[in-house]
């Protein structure tokens, strides 16, 4: 029977030892724990307890042979010692009838006065060795087989093992301290995470709408540019070099009218002389000179009199007066167009300024409307196809830009924080708190790293690169069964938590490398031991104060450093 199983029994005494002292205070036939007393209370017949029906008279306990089926008639010899143990044993099952063919006895019962009482097998039994580490008061040897004398040895075991339990306790105590602090840790730093989502949700949130507000105020800025004529530029602009254009070519063609216009008035005058001196030819000269010459031109100049001349036409004459005079009323004022950078569309309606500012506001809109739509259906041409982009433009596209940017940052790290959340961090998800925290251990020509939850390392100390030995897959549960070595450094036996590292450094012919880390409780982070179990598989077993608690939240017994 392994070392394991006798600790369970003397839980499973302490447990019991409360109920049995109150039962019965009768001397207990020899090897009988106190829990089984009252199986032994009768001062005649004894029944076998796992059989009632078999009853034998109560000199026939520990008389060396073996009665009962489970062995109970003899707690205190080895005779039933062939009988498979009991088990399991559990207080609660610890009834009549229940173990057939299996012993009804956990074993011989050691008092060990000054240490803590406990169960030896059957088969250590007057075995001719004394067996202290379960029996210090030698009581197991007591018919001192060829004279063998065990003496009692629990006041020294007792203190010695008080002494050590003590540090134990201050040790796990300790640890279990440390494994709150990391706890609180990992519940502020998880609190961290869920905050970010939070405030990361509310920013996402008002981000998609200034995406939105800004795309559209994008689309609006574009189509406003699109019906803008050109670009107010400036001096170098479109309409100054047509303004201009236009300016010199009617004052050309002004300066050229009045210049007609003066000949015209010279020629006029020069008409009316000429009218006025065949006039007064005709009147005086002598018709009794029967001049045939001078006859013809009297005949011409009464035909000529007598067309139809279109006279000078006062109110046309004041018009091109008027359109003549330097500060004309109707002059174009040029520097209306040459100055302001005004959009041109508003230059080219300039009515609207006439109209009330709601109404302006609406005529200008559709104004725009009619020149996009009319550009958009390829009536006219668009201004811009071949200018670059206007500044409007470029800011509220590098601004909606930008915020896109923004929005899918924060998606992505809202993305990875909520991914975070679900992510296993082992017991109380205490592992939050141990992330990239490294430990590592000297062992000769390597230094061995590993970090929770990021990788495990192999350092040569006489130089060259490291090597990788894994990196962080994924945390499980193993079951180990291990002899607990004195220091209490080592795994024990149960549930332990494991972390488990793969895809590190191809082997040469091999895997790629990978560590099991399995957890067990110590005071301090720590590597205990690295084996390489196969090719390029390594095992490390560390300490941590991080897994001191067994799945159903009760303490880890204190590592047994057996006596
Ligand atoms: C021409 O227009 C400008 C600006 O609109 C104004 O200041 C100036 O008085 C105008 N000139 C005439 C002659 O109307
Ligand atoms: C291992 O993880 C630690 C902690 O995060 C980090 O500092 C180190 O660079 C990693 N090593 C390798 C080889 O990736």
């Amino acid at each position: 029977m392994g070392k394991q199983a006798f600790s369970s029994f003397a839980f499973v005494f302490t447990f019991l030892s409360a109920a049995a002292n109150a039962a019965s205070e009768l001397p207990r036939p020899r090897g009988v724990g106190p829990e089984f007393a009252k199986f032994y209370k009768d001062p005649e017949t004894f029944t076998c307890i796992s059989n009632p029906s078999i009853k034998i008279p109560v000199s026939r306990l520990n008389d060396d042979y073996c009665d009962c089926p489970d062995g109970s008639d003899e707690p205190g010899t080895s005779a039933c010692a062939f009988i498979s143990p009991l088990s399991p044993p559990s207080p609660s099952e610890v009834t009549v009838g229940q173990f057939d063919e299996a012993l009804a006895l956990p074993g011989y019962y050691c008092k060990n006065k000054g240490h803590i009482p406990s169960y030896i097998p059957f088969t250590n039994v007057n075995d001719g060795a004394c067996d202290y580490d379960l029996c210090c008061d030698g009581s197991d040897e007591w018919e001192a087989v060829g004279g063998l004398k065990c003496e009692d040895r629990c006041a020294k075991i007792g203190k010695e093992w008080r002494k050590q339990d003590e540090a134990r306790q201050k040790s796990l105590g300790a640890a279990n301290k440390r494994r709150k602090e990391l706890i609180t840790e990992a519940a502020r730093l998880k609190q961290e995470v869920e905050d970010r989502i939070k405030t990361l949700q509310t920013q996402t949130q008002s981000q998609e709408l200034k995406v939105q507000a800004l795309e559209k105020s994008l689309q609006e800025i574009e189509r406003q540019e699109k019906g803008r004529v050109v670009k107010g530029a400036g001096k170098g602009g479109k309409l100054n070099v047509l303004s201009s254009l236009a300016k010199e070519r009617i004052q050309e063609l002004l300066d050229n009218l009045g210049r007609v216009k003066d000949e015209r008035d010279a020629a006029r005058l020069r008409i009316e002389d000429l009218e006025g001196i065949l006039r007064r030819f005709k009147e005086e000269y002598n018709p009794n000179f029967n001049d045939e010459g001078v006859k013809r031109a009297v005949k011409a100049w009464e035909d000529y009199a007598a067309t139809e001349q279109p006279g000078p036409d006062a109110a046309k004459d004041r018009d091109l007066d008027e359109i003549l005079k330097p500060d004309s009323e109707s002059a174009i004022n040029w520097s209306e167009f040459e100055e302001g950078e005004d959009s041109d569309v508003e230059a080219l309606y300039k009515f609207e300024a006439y109209l009330p500012d709601p109404l302006r506001k609406w005529v200008n809109q559709k104004l725009r409307d009619l020149r996009v739509m009319m550009i958009e259906n390829g009536i006219l041409a668009d201004p811009h196809t071949d200018s670059p982009e206007s500044k409007a433009v470029t800011d509220a596209r590098s601004q909606l830009e930008g915020a896109r940017t923004e929005l899918n940052n924060d998606k992505n790290e809202l993305t990875r924080h909520q991914e975070d959340l679900g992510k296993d961090y082992g017991p109380d998800e205490v592992f939050r708190a141990l992330k990239g925290h490294c430990v590592e251990k000297d062992s000769g020509e390597y230094v061995y790293e590993f970090c929770f939850l990021e990788n495990t390392t192999q350092k040569p100390k006489k130089g060259g690169g490291n090597t990788g030995m894994g990196n962080f897959a994924r945390i499980e549960k193993i079951t180990v069964d291990e002899d607990l070595p004195a220091d209490g450094k080592g795994l024990g036996s149960g549930e332990r938590w494991v972390i488990k590292y793969e895809n590190g450094q191809h082997c040469w012919n091999g895997p790629s490398r990978s560590t099991a880390v399995i957890l067990a409780c110590a005071e301090k982070d720590e590597i205990w031991k690295i084996v390489e179990e196969e090719k390029c598989v390594y095992r490390m077993e560390v300490g941590t104060p991080a897994v001191c608690v067994t799945k159903n939240g009760a303490k880890e017994a204190p590592p047994h450093s057996e006596l």
